[in-house]
């Protein structure tokens, strides 16, 4: 054995597979839209009061971002930012905490709107596929922005925009959201034709609306935003995270247990709900919530990922350890991300079946999976590897955990709370490579 002081440590959830979940779970403000209201806040000078922002290490980056930019961030009471804004703000963005955090680019449409220019580092994230930001681009360039390109930032200067009907070839999220936070002060009217419609979107425009923004049909594919000359604070509520609570009920169906997930709108799930049923669990919809029994026997669905409602890309992953669990043949087809299949080759190293070909995977089961060390190559690929290990024989390893502390607050501990055997530590690293 080497001396200690020589050994690698790595960090790693362990999970002893072979409990049925059971139990209630609260989830905590959705990541995809605490993050954007957190960028919104930059659009007013004072403080905007945000509750029900996840303890994650995303906003933890995101709240650096935006102090580099000038703001104060007062995190002393629970899940509240208190966003303290400067009459004068920040121009550039960090790029190495920008290279961790892809919704740092949401900055730049308020950023651009206060200080008529803004330099952002080139975004990261999740490791996805290709992640363009065209769109978000053009349509900055549409309101009047003049774009420039650097070896790694964007540049974008316009002293004032002005609205625009703006046309997305794609439902985009992230350019849906810039756009309206680019146009809540620009002049005249901006139109988003194929707007997204995510539960988030309707979110960030409450609370745009909240400060003073007239905005009208968030949540369909037109929205119009009718410029305002000026926003003040506000205080708001992040809407429940979908994607946490989805990934809970998965936890329930697969493990043959009764969870109730609170905190999220049942309305923001309906797709995968409907899954889960085709699949054999029982869904019951609550008044904020949503509880789940897992069948004796999981049967196949096929399942495609589409922009809201359809169904989501973020459970996508955990759909996949379901179906390696479920009687029959499945077809899971991702159409938002083409990168999304990284858990594949983790879960076939646990036993699934699963062929992936071009944007769709087959999935072949019930096969009984065997615990095994595997690595989280992205947030939503770890926490489901996760999932994989609560039905997995013996004891599963999940390695590079710091993916999922980026979107779920105390993973281990809320399993645990359900009666999951799962654990976070730090163990010495094989010298001869994972099992
Ligand atoms: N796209 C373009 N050009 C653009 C913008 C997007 O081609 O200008 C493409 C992307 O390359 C991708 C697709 O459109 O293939 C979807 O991108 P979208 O803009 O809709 O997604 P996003 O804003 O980058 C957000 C979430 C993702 C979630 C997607 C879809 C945040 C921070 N991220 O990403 O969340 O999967 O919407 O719902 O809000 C996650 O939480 O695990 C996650 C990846």
């Amino acid at each position: 054995m080497p001396p200690l002081d020589s050994r690698d440590v790595m960090d790693a959830f362990i999970v002893h597979g072979g409990r049925s979940l059971c139990g209630r779970v609260e989830v905590g403000g959705a990541k995809n839209s605490a993050l954007k209201l957190v960028g919104a806040a930059l659009l007013a000078e004072g403080t905007s009061t945000l509750e029900n922002i996840p303890d994650i290490a995303d906003m933890e980056a995101m709240a650096a971002v935006l102090e580099h930019l000038g703001a104060r961030v007062d995190r002393s009471r629970v899940a509240t930012y208190a966003v303290d804004v400067p009459a004068e703000i920040g121009l550039s963005t960090p790029p190495e905490l920008v290279r961790r955090l892809r919704a740092s680019i949401v900055v730049l449409g308020p950023v651009l709107a206060r200080g008529g220019r803004a330099r952002v580092a080139m975004p990261g994230g999740c490791n996805l596929g290709s992640r363009n930001i065209d769109m978000h681009l053009s349509a900055l360039a549409q309101m009047g922005a003049e774009i420039t390109y650097g070896p790694d930032f964007i540049q974008a200067v316009a002293p004032r925009l002005r609205g625009a009907r703006v046309e997305l070839h794609y439902a985009s999220v992230g350019a849906t959201e810039n756009i309206m936070l680019a146009a809540v002060t620009a002049e005249g009217i901006t139109t988003i034709v194929n707007a997204a419609r995510e539960p988030e979107i309707a979110d960030l425009a409450g609370f745009l609306t909240a400060m003073g923004a007239d905005i009208r049909g968030a949540g369909t594919p037109e929205i119009t935003i009718r410029g305002v000359p000026g926003l003040s604070p506000a205080s708001y509520r992040v809407v429940g995270d979908r994607i946490e609570a989805g990934t809970y009920a998965v936890a329930a169906a697969i493990t043959g247990g009764t969870v109730q997930v609170c905190g999220v709108d049942a309305d923001h799930l309906r797709l995968p709900l409907e899954k889960l049923r085709a699949a054999g669990a029982e869904v019951e919809e609550l008044a904020g919530g949503v509880r789940v029994t897992g069948p004796d026997v999981l049967h196949a669905v096929d399942v495609v990922t589409l922009p809201f409602p359809g169904f989501p890309t973020d459970l996508q992953p955990q759909l996949l350890v379901l179906l390696s669990q479920a009687q029959g043949t499945s077809m899971l087809t991702e159409n938002v991300f083409d990168g999304r299949f990284s858990i594949v080759s983790e879960l076939t190293r646990l036993g699934a079946e699963i062929d992936v070909e071009h944007h769709h995977a087959i999935v072949r089961g019930p096969r009984r999976l065997r615990g095994a060390a595997v690595r989280a190559m992205d947030l939503r690929a770890g926490a489901s590897l996760v999932l994989a290990g609560l039905v997995a024989d013996g004891v599963t390893l999940v390695t590079d955990p710091h993916h999922i502390d980026r979107g779920y607050s105390d993973y281990a501990g809320r399993l645990r709370t359900l009666g999951a055997d799962v654990t976070r530590a730090a163990l010495d690293r094989p010298t001869a490579g994972v099992a």
